[in-house]
Formats: structure tokens, C-alpha cells, sequence
């Protein structure tokens, strides 16, 4: 009796003592793993770090070589102060010449300065320009550089306004939407580096 009473305590403590020992095997394990993951958290903040300031010399190093090109327009595109030009080679209406300058990436041309005017008046045609008594981008006219006489909306007729280069002067005219005319679009000098500089 006493002898099958101590076969069952021993029994009994040996259950005891595996399942302790599991515990403690499973307690290791987990700090172990703890340990690992902190170990993997700080080399992936170093890469981090790294990745970020080679991102920074790449994108340097990207503006210096576009700033560096001059002319970072597309290719039959020109370029003038801080924006690319298209003239366009065939004549449509004002709202086709517009919807032909959106799908490019661009507008017609906003004509802000006398410098521009100037740009303008040296591609010797008679194009559209994005006014229609507002501006393409919703501003208003201020300033204009109209012919004299114009914009006289011959007949109540003329409500879009063409650059004409063949002019002495090369200023401004209203005419009827309907025109086919050539055009200028406009648009922002790489807008990525612009973006950056800014
Ligand atoms: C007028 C302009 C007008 C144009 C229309 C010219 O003779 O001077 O004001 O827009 O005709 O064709
Ligand atoms: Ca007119």
C-alpha cells in the first residue's frame, strides 16, 4: 500500500516536473524570439535611414542633371522662362485647340508678361491663346496686349482671342470660336523639378 502510495507521488512528480520544465523551455523560446524581432526592428530602421538619405542624393543628383540639361522640355516642345510651348502644326477651333493642349499635359497658353508676349510674338503666327475673356485657369485679365481697336467682338460674334505674329506688332484679336487656327499650348517646365524646388 505504502509502496504503490509512492509510486503515485512519484508519478505525480514527475508530471510536475516535465510540465515545469516545458514552461520553462516555452518561456526561453518566447524571449528569444522577443530578442530576434527587437534585433530585426533596429536593422530595419538603419535601412530605413539608409534608404531615405540615398533618396535624398538621388533626387539631387536628378535635379542637378535636369537644371544641368537647360531645356527640360519634351521634345518639340520650347522652352521659355519657367514653361514648355507647343505650337501646333494643323488649325482647329478654339475649344478642339484646347482639348488638343489638356490631352498633352497642358493648356493654352496664358500670356502673364510682356516677356512672354515677346517669346510669343518671335514664333510668327496667328494662334490661340487660352482667354476667352478669362483665362484658361479661371484668372482674370488685367493686363492685355491688344491691337489697337481690339477686342471690338465684331458683331457680338468674336468671344476667343488669337496672338497674331504676322502683325507689325503681334498683338491680340478677338475672334469667333469657330475659327481654325493654329495654337499654342503651355505648360509648366517639368513640373516634377518644380515641385522639388519649390
Ligand atoms: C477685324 C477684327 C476681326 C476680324 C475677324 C478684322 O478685319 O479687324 O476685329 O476680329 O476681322 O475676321
Ligand atoms: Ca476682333
Amino acid at each position: 500500500m505504502a509502496f504503490g502510495l509512492l509510486c503515485v507521488l512519484q508519478v505525480a512528480l514527475n508530471v510536475y516536473l516535465r510540465i515545469n520544465c516545458m514552461e520553462d523551455n516555452i518561456q526561453h523560446n518566447v524571449t528569444g524570439h522577443k530578442q530576434l524581432l527587437q534585433t530585426n526592428d533596429s536593422i530595419l530602421e538603419k535601412e530605413i535611414e539608409l534608404l531615405k538619405a540615398s533618396n535624398n542624393i538621388l533626387t539631387k543628383e536628378r535635379d542637378q542633371l535636369l537644371r544641368a540639361k537647360g531645356n527640360s522640355c519634351p521634345e518639340k516642345w520650347m522652352s521659355f522662362g519657367s514653361s514648355c510651348y507647343y505650337k501646333s502644326s494643323i488649325k482647329a477651333t478654339w475649344s478642339d485647340s484646347r482639348q488638343d493642349c489638356r490631352e498633352r499635359g497642358a493648356d493654352l497658353i496664358i500670356i502673364n508678361t510682356k516677356e512672354e508676349q515677346d517669346f510669343v510674338r518671335n514664333l510668327h503666327t496667328r494662334a490661340w491663346i487660352g482667354l476667352d475673356w478669362k483665362w484658361v485657369d479661371e484668372t482674370p485679365l488685367i493686363n492685355g496686349f491688344w491691337k489697337y481697336g481690339e477686342p471690338n467682338e465684331n458683331n457680338d460674334a468674336e468671344n476667343c482671342v488669337e496672338v497674331d505674329g504676322h502683325a507689325s506688332n503681334s498683338e491680340w484679336n478677338d475672334i469667333p470660336c469657330d475659327f481654325l487656327w493654329y495654337w499654342i499650348c503651355e505648360k509648366p517646365i517639368n513640373p516634377e523639378l518644380l515641385k522639388h524646388q519649390a
